[in-house]
């Protein structure tokens, strides 16, 4: 398998772009879903230094903590609960530019200031298996642009073969 090449320059749509390239051959060349979830981590981590940026897997009625990159996090969130358990209630990916503002925003670490969250859908499209969660020590992070990007990794991890 390649190298991950960290990309420390460029604007942040390239860095984007590059990432996007990454993943997408190491999803092409590995079927392992928590596999993929630890390097795919890794590799947004790694990229833009965020505070943390992991995933969680719907088991039941509970995400579940999985693969992730940064300081110890809570293990279970309840559907409908913080910014995670609701992007997978909605469906939908929620930018949080201030985790203060967010009404039952778990706060796992006090360090964390915004944050992203992006629904993983089945191969089917039907059904939210897993979120991508990004926190950021400072404030308003994410954009138009982080949501575009990182919705486009989450459809790798399940792609329809
Ligand atoms: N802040 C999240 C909880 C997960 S940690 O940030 C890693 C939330 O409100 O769902």
């Amino acid at each position: 398998m390649a190298e991950n090449l960290i990309i420390s320059a460029g604007s942040k749509e390239e860095k984007y772009a590059v990432l996007y390239g990454q993943v997408k051959a190491l999803a092409e060349g590995e079927n392992d879903i928590i596999a993929n979830m630890a390097n795919i981590s890794s590799m947004i981590h790694q990229t833009f230094g965020f505070w943390w940026t992991g995933f969680y897997r719907v088991c039941g009625q509970e995400l579940v903590l999985g693969p992730f990159q940064g300081p110890l996090a809570c293990s279970r969130i309840r559907f409908g609960r913080g910014v995670c358990g609701t992007a997978w209630k909605e469906a939908k990916t929620i930018v949080v530019p201030d985790v203060e503002q967010f009404p039952g925003h778990i706060a796992c670490s006090s360090a964390s200031r915004s944050e992203i969250v992006v629904p993983v859908f089945n191969e089917c499209n039907t059904e939210v298996v897993a979120v991508l969660d990004i926190d950021s020590a400072e404030l308003d992070t994410f954009d138009q642009t982080d949501k575009e990007w990182l919705e486009k990794i989450a459809r790798l991890l399940y792609p329809i073969r």
